[in-house]
């Protein structure tokens, strides 16, 4: 699909869940008031958006959450979306803790690659964020992960931890051929608390303490992630700078939440209410056909770019978890 901008929109990603293991400071410390069931998709319900997605040019699927590993059966899913005529690659973004548990699942399902939510390596801070105690189990998802042949990327939402905890997330891609990334934090939900880091800030902060460090073309994935190579690392390093380095120029893709809204940019509440096409069209209603125009329409309008940096013109009251990320 082209937009009204020229954009290729090529890449849907979906969430499966609200909901989640951990308890992020700036994500969803209280935790969600729980969705019933019913108003979730099901999996054939998915499938059919999915269908109806890639007969318009969709060709990458994200799965996100909340925490996607806590939906059951999620490798059911991917095995449904990879067969799917015209999609291509399926992937996950996964706080990790699940994961050494669904991997060997998920790959025998097709997954084609893993991004792994981890902010820090240190165990305190860790709990301090998320709430929890789990980094070991997380950072034994990864090894578990890359010894399978899976791709991984890490991504460390940028919270100004200090120059050790750069070192010791970056040093994750020396040794392991995983990308390191770093994210600006987005004034949607609980980010809203955070001031973000800028990444010309941080991009200095590298090139001091790596010389050498060099931009890195190569294609690492389908998202918005700037990608650097540091000299003898074996992952290259990835900064996703919203904020300070707007990308929306070329933004490739749309959300599909848990309950079936499709949204059409992180920042405003635009899109279209897939779910009522679903489980609402009159009878003898062609609905793959009334999801495909409604998609189209949807991505025809779609906004030209974020207001993150003018506050009240945000019109997403949403949780990232609720979103997807
Ligand atoms: P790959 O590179 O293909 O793995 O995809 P990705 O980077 O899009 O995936 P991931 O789910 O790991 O997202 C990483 C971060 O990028 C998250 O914080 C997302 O919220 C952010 N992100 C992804 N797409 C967009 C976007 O369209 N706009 C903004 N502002 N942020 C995005
Ligand atoms: N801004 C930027 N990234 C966020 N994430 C969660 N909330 C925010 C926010 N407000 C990150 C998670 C995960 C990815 C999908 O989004 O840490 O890595
Ligand atoms: Fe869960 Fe991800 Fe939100 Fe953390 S950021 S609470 S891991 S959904």
């Amino acid at each position: 699909m082209i937009d009204q901008y020229g954009r290729t929109i090529d890449y849907l990603r979906i969430s499966v869940t609200d909901r989640c293991n951990l308890r992020c400071k700036y994500c969803m410390p209280d935790g969600i008031e729980s969705v019933p069931m019913q108003q979730i998709l099901t999996f054939e319900e998915i499938r059919t958006v999915a269908q109806a997605a890639a007969a318009n040019g969709i060709r990458h699927i994200k799965l996100t959450g909340g925490e996607p590993l806590v939906r059951k059966g999620l490798p059911g899913l991917v095995r449904i979306l990879k067969s799917i005529d015209g999609i291509d690659k399926v992937t996950l973004t996964t706080n990790g803790v699940l994961l050494g548990l669904f991997l060997p699942e998920l790959i025998e399902a097709g997954l084609d690659a893993v991004n792994i939510s981890l902010d820090t390596t240190d165990r305190r801070t860790y709990k301090e964020i998320t709430g929890s105690d789990e980094l070991g189990t997380v950072l034994s998802s990864l090894h578990i992960a890359q010894e399978l042949g899976m791709r991984v990327k890490v991504n460390a939402v940028s919270l100004d931890l200090g120059d050790d905890n750069i070192r010791s997330l970056i040093a994750i891609a020396k040794e392991n051929p995983i990308d390191v990334r770093f994210i600006e934090m987005m004034p949607i939900g609980y980010g809203r608390n955070y001031e973000t880091v800028n990444h010309r800030d941080l991009y200095r902060k590298l090139e001091t303490m790596y010389s050498g460090i060099m931009i890195d073309e190569r294609e690492h994935g389908f998202g918005p992630a700037v990608y650097y190579k540091i000299p003898g690392y074996r992952g290259s390093i990835g900064l996703i700078s919203a904020i300070h380095g707007k990308f929306c120029g070329t933004c490739n893709r749309v959300r599909l939440t848990s309950q079936g809204y499709l949204k059409t940019c992180l920042c405003f509440s635009d899109g279209v209410d897939l779910r009522a096409i679903l489980r609402e069209s009159a009878e003898g209603t062609d609905v793959d056909k009334a999801l495909r125009d409604a998609i189209r329409e949807a991505v025809m309008h779609k906004p030209g770019e974020h207001c993150f940096d003018k506050p009240e013109e945000i019109t997403e009251e949403a949780g990232m978890n609720a979103i997807g990320g």
